[in-house]
């Protein structure tokens, strides 16, 4: 009988938000399938789940799939191609394979790539997706500021995306959510400020929320100037064209 794949979004980092369907799916799945963008490296997903996968009777097959961050698009279409055959060949031995992803695997994951690639390839293979909490949420959460309320607009943006177009999206949103790493954070100052942000409008920067080195600061769009912010590709940066009130300061 054939199997299935599920994508399952085991969030933002803290253990105790893994959903409790996610945690069915992980204690009982044959295969636990982990992506990776370097070989030598840990995967963040597997350290996150591996407690559930140590109390189970037997310790599951773990595949780690590596999903290289290079820009060569034919290459990554041909690792994506290899990694989807390793995935169905598994399924086709009846197997169910539970692919993890940090947060929910249809919000820029490493998953959605892996997905394309089987639905063309193996359009007769069942896969399902348990959704999982968002980084997004979890930035929220620990800010304990809204990312949205009353009519506010919400825009999310990854940093990779030139100036010119942040500040075409910046025009029309209330909020703005910036993704994939901080390096760009100062430059934002002037860019959203000719859009009508101003000094007061509140700037929540947010490292590896939930997880045990989380750090979040939270200002006004003036004090960005003097924050002390390294590159880490697990942060994200929120902006409230609003000043809130918030009992931090
Ligand atoms: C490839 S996206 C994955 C998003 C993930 N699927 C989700 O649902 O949150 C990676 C980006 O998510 C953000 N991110 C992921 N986990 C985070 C965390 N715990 N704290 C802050 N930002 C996080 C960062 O902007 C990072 O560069």
């Amino acid at each position: 009988m054939a199997g299935k794949i599920i994508g399952i979004g085991i969030g933002p980092g803290d253990p105790e938000l893994i959903t409790i369907k996610a945690l069915k799916a992980l204690k009982t799945a044959d295969v636990i399938c982990v992506p990776k963008s370097r070989l030598e490296k840990t995967s963040m997903a597997l350290s996150t789940i591996k407690h559930i996968l140590e109390e189970r009777e037997k310790y599951p097959e773990v595949i780690e799939l590596i999903f290289p961050m290079i820009r060569d698009e034919s290459e990554l279409k041909r690792l994506w191609n290899k990694n989807a055959e390793i995935v169905a060949d598994k399924v086709k031995k009846g197997d169910t394979l539970a692919f993890v992803t940090l947060g929910d695997p249809f919000f820029y994951s490493t998953f959605i790539y892996l997905y394309h690639r089987l639905k063309e390839m193996y359009p007769e293979i069942e896969l399902e997706i348990i959704p999982g909490i968002t980084s997004l949420t979890a930035c929220s959460a620990s800010s304990k500021i809204p990312l949205a309320e009353k009519n506010e607009t919400v825009v999310i943006i990854p940093y990779n995306i030139g100036s010119k177009q942040i500040e075409e999206m910046a025009k029309y949103a209330d909020n703005l959510v910036f993704m994939k790493g901080t390096k760009h954070i100062k430059d934002l100052v002037p860019i959203l400020e000719r859009v009508g942000f101003t000094k007061n409008s509140t700037i929540i920067f947010a490292k590896r929320c939930t997880m045990p080195e989380e750090k979040v600061i939270v200002g006004k769009l003036s004090d960005v100037q003097n924050w002390d912010i390294c590159e880490d590709y697990f942060s994200m940066t929120v902006i409230k064209r609003s000043y809130f009130q918030n009992n931090r300061e």
